[in-house]
C-alpha cells in the first residue's frame, strides 16, 4: 500500500543525516515495509543488524521482509536467531513487559471506581459508543507539568466556564487541541483529569470505539457522537490514540474513509452549530495523523506533553509506593530528581523492580524487610528511561516536516536537551 512519499523521503533524508541512529532506521524500515518496498526494508534492516547484530526488532523486521521478497531460507535463519535470543532474554527476573497494562490497571482501580454514565435520554441503540465517566481525578492531582496545565486551562477550562468572556473578545467557542508526546508520559492521564473537572461534559472516544468506527455504520456513529456532544455543550470530545482513527489516508488501505470524512465534516460543523464543542486529541505519532484533521477550525493547535518533570516524577513514585513498605533510607524526592527522561510508566517499573529486589531477599533470608534506598540503586541500574527513541524519531519530523510550526514546542525542548 502506498505511503505518502514525502514521509518516506523525509525519513530517508533523516537517516542519511544520522546514519548511526538505530531507532530512526528501524522506523524507516517499518515505513518501507508498510509501503510494500520489501527489498528496501530488508536492506535497511540488515544495515541495523550490522550495527547491532542482536537487535530483536531488526531481526523480526528483516525476517518479515525476507519472507516477502521470497527468500525463505534467510527469513528462517533470522527467525531462529530471534527465537534463541528471546529464549535467553526471558530469563532475567524483572522484565515484565506488560508494565503499561500494570500502570493502567492500577489507575483503573482508582479512576474507574464509579463510572457515571450519562443518562440515556434518547435511547440510541449504539450508546455503548459514548463513554461518559466521572473519574475522581482532578487537574490538581496532576503533579508538576505546569506548562501543560496552564495551556489546558486556557484552551478548555476557562472558555467552558466563561463563554461570555470568550464572546466579548470575539474568540470562537470551538476548536481543537492535539496532545502529543512520547508514550507513557501522561496524555491519557491528563485527559482523565480534565474529564474529572468537567463531568458529563466530557466524552471519551477510546481506541476500541475508534475500531468500532471501522466496522458497521460508522458514519452514523460519528454523527451520533457529535450530536451527543452538541447536546451536552459546552462539551469536550476526547479522541485518544487519534492516529488510529485519523491515520493518514495514504497510510492505510483499511481505513474507513467514510468515517474520516464524516469526522471532518462534523468537526467543521457543516450542518450543525458546533459552538461549545471542543475537541481534544492525543497521540504518540502526530506525524501519522491525517493532515486534514489539523486544518484551521479542526485540531489546529498542538500541545507537547513532555516526560514528567521532577515534581511529577516524585508524585508518580509516591503513588506507586503507596501501600508498600519502605524504610527511612528511601528519599523519594531525590529519586525523582535523578530520573530525568523517565516516563510515568518507566517510574512504575522502577518501583516494581525495587520492590522485587526487596522481596527476593526476604524470600531468601526468610526475614521480611522494607524496600530500601539500595533496592532503588539496584533498580536504577536496570531500568533505563524509554523516552529517548521517541525523541530521536520525533526530532526528524520536527526538522524536516514542521509544517505550520506544529513541532515548535518540540524543537525548543530538543534544544534544551542539546539534541539539536
Ligand atoms: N504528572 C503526572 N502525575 C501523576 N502521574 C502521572 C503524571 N504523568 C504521568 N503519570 C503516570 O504515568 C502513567 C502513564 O500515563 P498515560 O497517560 O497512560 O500516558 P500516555 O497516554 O501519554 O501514553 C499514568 O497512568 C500515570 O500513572
Ligand atoms: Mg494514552
Amino acid at each position: 500500500m502506498a505511503i505518502d512519499n514525502s514521509v518516506i523521503l523525509a525519513m530517508q533524508a533523516a537517516v542519511e543525516n544520522d546514519p548511526n541512529n538505530i531507532a530512526l532506521r528501524l522506523h524507516l524500515v517499518s515505513l518501507l515495509f508498510e509501503d510494500g518496498q520489501f527489498d528496501e526494508s530488508l536492506k535497511q534492516a540488515q544495515t541495523v543488524l550490522t550495527q547491532e547484530p542482536t537487535n530483536t526488532d531488526a531481526l523480526e523486521k528483516a525476517a518479515n521482509s525476507a519472507e516477502k521478497v521470497g527468500d525463505l531460507t534467510k527469513a528462517d535463519s533470522y527467525r531462529k536467531l530471534l527465537k534463541a535470543l528471546k529464549g535467553e532474554t526471558e530469563k532475567p527476573p524483572i522484565t515484565p513487559p506488560r508494565i503499561s497494562n500494570f500502570v493502567k490497571d492500577e489507575w483503573a482501580e482508582i479512576i474507574e471506581d464509579e463510572p457515571l454514565r450519562v443518562p440515556q435520554s434518547d435511547g440510541f441503540e449504539d450508546d455503548h459508543f459514548f463513554e461518559s465517566e466521572r473519574p475522581d481525578l482532578r487537574l490538581a492531582d496532576v503533579a508538576g507539568m505546569e506548562k501543560v496545565k496552564k495551556r489546558l486551562n486556557l484552551a478548555f477550562l476557562a472558555p467552558l466556564k466563561n463563554p461570555e468572556m470568550m464572546k466579548l473578545y470575539g474568540k470562537s467557542l470551538r476548536g481543537g487541541l492535539l496532545l502529543y508526546g512520547p508514550p507513557g508520559c501522561g496524555k491519557t492521564f491528563i485527559a482523565r483529569a480534565i474529564a474529572g473537572e468537567l463531568g458529563a461534559n466530557f466524552i471519551t472516544v477510546g481506541l476500541s470505539d475508534v475500531l468500532d468506527m471501522w466496522i458497521g455504520s460508522s458514519e452514523k456513529n460519528v454523527h451520533d457522537l457529535f450530536d451527543r456532544a452538541r447536546r451536552n455543550a459546552p462539551c469536550v470530545l476526547f479522541f485518544d490514540e487519534l492516529d488510529a482513527l485519523g491515520r493518514k489516508r495514504s497510510l492505510s488501505r483499511t481505513a474507513n474513509h467514510g468515517a474520516i470524512n464524516q469526522l471532518l465534516s462534523e468537526l467543521d460543523g457543516v450542518s450543525q452549530n458546533n459552538d461549545g464543542v471542543f475537541v481534544l486529541g492525543a497521540t504518540n505519532h502526530p506525524w501519522d495523523v491525517d493532515t486534514a484533521l489539523r486544518r484551521p477550525g479542526r485540531l489546529d493547535r498542538t500541545l507537547l506533553v513532555l516526560p514528567p518533570d521532577a515534581l511529577a516524577r516524585e508524585a508518580v513514585l509516591n503513588f506507586h509506593l503507596r501501600g508498600r513498605p519502605i524504610d527511612g533510607t528511601v528519599d523519594v524526592g531525590s529519586i525523582g530528581k535523578h530520573t530525568h527522561e523517565f516516563s510515568g510508566a518507566d517510574l512504575a517499573y522502577l518501583v516494581e523492580s525495587a520492590a522485587e529486589f526487596a522481596m527476593e531477599e526476604s524470600i531468601e533470608t526468610g526475614k521480611v524487610r522494607s524496600i530500601s534506598s539500595n533496592d532503588f540503586k539496584k533498580a536504577l541500574r536496570e531500568v533505563r528511561p524509554s523516552t529517548r527513541p521517541w525523541f530521536e524519531i520525533a526530532k526528524n519530523y520536527a526538522l524536516f516536516a514542521n509544517e505550520g510550526g506544529i513541532y515548535d514546542d518540540l524543537l525548543e525542548y530538543l534544544k534544551e536537551l542539546r539534541m539539536l
